[in-house]
């Protein structure tokens, strides 16, 4: 049984790769799917700039390319480089990304350097725009 706690120090883990020259704001992620297994992921930035991938994003390509399809949860910590005093929410892409593959109740975790608060999707990103609109 992996808690909110083990997904964030996966997540935490996942954050020391981060490839960030440009912003020099470090995310990690750490995605738990329905069976158990935890995908991570990093922010991986670019010279022109549109290109980078957000932490989050980079674990879910990670886990649908290998077949997964089921989630329950997604840690996520960051901050300025050697930093986490504060919670990193998300961003907007992140979260319709999330919402193309997650039910309203997934579970989506923020840390920082002492706490752990937990949010559903549905919080997150209410009135989605989802298969269920086309
Ligand atoms: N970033 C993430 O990886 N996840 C988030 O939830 C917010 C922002 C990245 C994108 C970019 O590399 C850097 O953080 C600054 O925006």
């Amino acid at each position: 049984m992996i808690d909110n706690k083990a997904l964030m120090t996966a997540a935490q883990k996942a954050r020391q790769t981060a490839y960030t020259p440009y912003s020099h704001y470090c995310v990690g992620a750490a995605l738990l799917t329905k069976s158990g297994k935890i995908y991570t992921g990093c922010n991986i930035e670019n010279a022109a700039f549109t290109p980078g991938n957000c932490a989050e994003r980079t674990a879910i390509f990670k886990a649908v390319s290998e077949g997964e399809r089921e989630f329950e949860a997604i840690a996520i910590i960051g901050g300025r480089e050697g930093e986490t005093a504060d919670f990193c929410a998300p961003c907007g892409v992140c979260r319709q990304v999330i919402a193309e593959f997650c039910g309203k109740d997934f579970r989506i975790i923020l840390g920082n350097e002492n706490s752990i608060k937990e949010y559903t999707l549905d919080k997150l990103l209410p009135f989605a725009f989802t298969d269920k609109d086309l």
